[in-house]
């Protein structure tokens, strides 16, 4: 069947919420209704029905999204004149979110450099999503500090010729236990997004956590994988349920090796950097409606987020798709507990990068937590780990406290402007540094480590645990 042919006048009479097509990389589509299921919220879709909305949906979206969320009975037909888009096909290697040459990676030896080049380089709003955080950023900066305050207990005189940093995770084993903590719009720093991702972290010898709200679809990201090659998908559960079904029916196709559901952001937390950043543009536009509202991310978070998730719904998960769950957002030791009791194959300690509750406590305090109160936890689930790790240290730090997969967020976006190269680099540096803080830890493979290698006295002073538990850390 040939497309029909679309004038942009044709294109502009249906601008009604009720009767809405817009062209998409020259694909007009029906998107009549879809404003009230769009996870990066309405007003971007209602600012442009009608209309060519290209440029906006290529800022943040592959090519392909489109023709594999909306329906072929959506599809009306195609523009007759080409109209400037910035499709894959047309773009060039230049990242265009980049307002600065970047340093040659030569130049960067840790991820603190890395961060430094995403300040300077980045644009504004893609530097103000990626490293905001919630109220004062408390949280977002006593994840990272905390793990200054715990020492190493270096152990001497053992045999460490080489260091043995492979994990088995749910029967596969990857060269290191560090994985990307999942993230949205990722194409905010490179145009490759999650595709250069997911191949600079399985050429490292780990693998991919996919997030629900990717740049590109789940089934590219996948297909980016070497085949076979295991990974895991990071679920939010919308509130839609027909939205839900068609999500866990493509994960079930998929078949990862688990899924994370992410429960700690029933509600967006005051994303104080992005919200300066939209209501400068709406000063700029003159659009004083923005100037008081909450941030865009804020207003979209309720459309694609679950606000009332609960352990049933997880369990229900757990039936639904027959598949290993692990609840990420754990932030206290009861909940450790329930995940467990529920049934769930592992838990993932996270704050969101404290980009959920602001004064939350950090991460690695909730893992000493845990082993404190519920050690037993440790050895019948598998825990994942995220927030502010940044050094090799950190790594092996979470790996004594019982951690089996340690996950980093930000670092991944600011290696991502580098492209493949960028996230392959970022884990050489923290192989590098975790096999070099194992050895002078005497440690020769991860399962020699333990809390007795640490001294945790930053953590004693502030762990919620109880007197009797006090001699078990
Ligand atoms: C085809 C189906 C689509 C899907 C599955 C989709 C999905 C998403 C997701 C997951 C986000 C990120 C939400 C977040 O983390 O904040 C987002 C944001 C966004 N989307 Fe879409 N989208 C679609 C269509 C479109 C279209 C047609 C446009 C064209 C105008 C568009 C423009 C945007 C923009 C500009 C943002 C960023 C909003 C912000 O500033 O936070 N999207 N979308
Ligand atoms: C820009 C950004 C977007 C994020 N998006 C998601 C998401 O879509 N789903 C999710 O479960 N967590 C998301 N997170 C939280 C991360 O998975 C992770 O918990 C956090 O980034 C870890 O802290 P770190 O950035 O200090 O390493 C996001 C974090 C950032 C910084």
């Amino acid at each position: 069947m040939t497309d029909r042919k679309i004038s942009l006048e044709e294109l502009s009479q249906h601008q009604e919420a009720e009767d809405a097509w817009m062209a998409i990389n020259s694909v007009v589509w029906n998107v009549t209704g879809f404003a009230g299921i769009h996870p990066g919220g309405p007003d971007i879709i209602l600012e442009y029905i009608g209309r060519d909305g290209s440029d906006q949906y290529n800022s943040v979206h592959s090519s392909g999204l489109a023709a594999r969320n909306f329906e072929t009975s959506q599809r009306i037909g195609v523009l007759d004149a080409p109209t400037k888009s910035n499709t894959d096909a047309d773009r060039d290697n230049r990242n265009p979110k980049l307002d600065r040459e970047l340093p040659g990676l030569d130049e960067i030896i840790n991820l603190h450099d890395l961060e430094d080049a995403a300040e300077k380089s980045l644009n504004e709003r893609s530097w103000a999503y990626l490293s905001g955080a919630t109220d004062g950023s408390i949280t977002k900066n006593r994840n990272c500090s905390i793990f200054e305050e715990v020492y190493l207990r270096p152990r001497v005189a053992r045999p460490v010729g080489s260091a043995d940093t492979r994990v088995k995770i749910l029967g596969d084993e990857y060269d290191v236990p560090i994985f990307n903590a999942p993230a949205s719009l990722m194409m905010l720093a490179h145009p490759d997004a999650e595709i250069a991702l997911a191949k600079g972290l399985a050429a490292s010898g780990s693998t991919i956590v996919i997030p629900t709200l990717a740049s590109y679809s789940t089934d590219e990201i996948v297909e980016a994988l070497p085949k076979g090659h295991p990974f895991f998908f990071q679920l939010y559960t919308s509130p839609d349920k027909s939205v839900l079904d068609k999500i866990i029916d493509t994960v079930v196709r998929l078949q990862p090796r688990a899924i994370f559901v992410t429960v700690d952001l029933p509600d967006f937390g005051k994303r104080e950097a992005n919200e300066r950043y939209e209501r400068k543009v709406a000063k700029q536009k003159k659009d004083s409606s923005k100037t008081k509202q909450k941030s865009n991310q804020a207003r979209s978070a309720g459309v694609a987020i679950d606000s009332d998730l609960s352990w049933s719904k997880i369990q229900w998960l757990r039936e639904r798709t027959n598949l290993p769950i692990f609840v990420k957002g754990i932030q206290c030791a009861e909940d450790a507990l329930q995940a467990w009791k529920i049934g769930c194959q592992g838990i993932y300690i996270s704050n969101h990068g404290g980009r959920a509750a602001d004064t939350a406590q950090p991460t690695l305090l909730t893992l000493a937590e845990i082993r404190l109160r519920y050690p037993e936890l440790l050895e019948q689930m598998d825990v994942f780990i995220d927030g502010g790790v940044r050094r090799g240290t950190d790594v092996l730090k979470a790996i004594c406290l019982g951690a089996k997969g340690v996950c980093l967020g930000r670092p991944f976006f600011y290696a991502l402007m580098y492209g493949q190269d960028g996230v392959q680099y970022a884990m050489q540096i923290l192989k590098d540094e975790l096999v070099t803080a194992m050895k002078l830890c005497g440690v020769a493979r991860l399962s020699e480590a333990h809390p007795g290698l640490l001294n945790t006295r930053a953590l004693l002073n502030q762990v919620d645990y109880g007197t009797e538990f006090r001699s078990k850390l």
